[in-house]
């Protein structure tokens, strides 16, 4: 019966970090709990009869496990992503399209290429012009390009780089310094 502490546990993250906020990962998690709490009752009891087949067991155990895995992925994906600060609800399409097209070389709003260059003071954040600006054509700041790829219309609409931007300004960016 370890499974209550844990579950109680992951309840307690779940308000904390993402203050109960009902993205998918979560809907997903609660899900697979409930049918793996049906799934081991439904084994438990199956497993105590003297008459059961050993392939409805064998099969029952198979469908536990492969619960048990998708659990684990969705974890996976909320620890990793729960690097980032939590944010209000209308921050999280912004969050989302930051952690899908940025994140990756500018984790916590940082810049593994330029260290010195981090996104989270960026010049560029000041305002949403210079922004997109920015972000449909970047430059090093001596104006030549640099390893950053180009984000067109089709990568990033207008729209989408409105909530990215306004996600950045709220939920990662420091002080923006002047000039670079
Ligand atoms: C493949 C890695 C990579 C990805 C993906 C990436 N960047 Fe960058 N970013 C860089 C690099 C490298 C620089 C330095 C400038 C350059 O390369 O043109 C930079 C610079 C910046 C700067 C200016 C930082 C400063 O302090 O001068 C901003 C703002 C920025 N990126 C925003 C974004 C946004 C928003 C996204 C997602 C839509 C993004 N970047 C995706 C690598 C990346």
């Amino acid at each position: 019966m370890l499974l209550f502490p844990t579950v109680a546990a992951g309840i307690i993250d779940w308000q904390y970090y993402y203050s109960g906020a009902w993205i998918n990962p979560i809907r997903m998690k609660i899900g697979l709990a409930i049918l793996l709490l049906i799934l081991l009752s439904i084994t438990l009891i199956t497993g105590r009869r003297s008459t059961v087949r050993p392939f409805s067991m064998a099969l029952l155990f198979t469908l536990c496990l492969v619960n048990g895995i998708s659990l684990g992925y969705f974890g996976g994906q909320l620890v990793y992503e729960g690097r980032l600060p939590a944010v209000r609800d209308e921050l999280l399409p912004g969050r989302r399209i930051f952690i899908n097209h940025c994140s990756g070389c500018h984790a916590n709003g940082g810049n593994i290429f330029y260290p010195n260059l981090p996104l989270r003071s960026a010049p560029q954040l000041e305002s949403y012009e210079t922004f997109i600006e920015f972000v449909r054509n970047p430059r090093l700041p001596d104006g030549s390009k640099g390893p950053m790829p180009a984000f067109t219309t089709s990568r990033l609409t207008d729209q989408q780089a409105r909530e990215l931007y306004n996600y950045i300004l709220v939920g990662l960016a420091k002080p923006i310094r002047s000039g670079n």
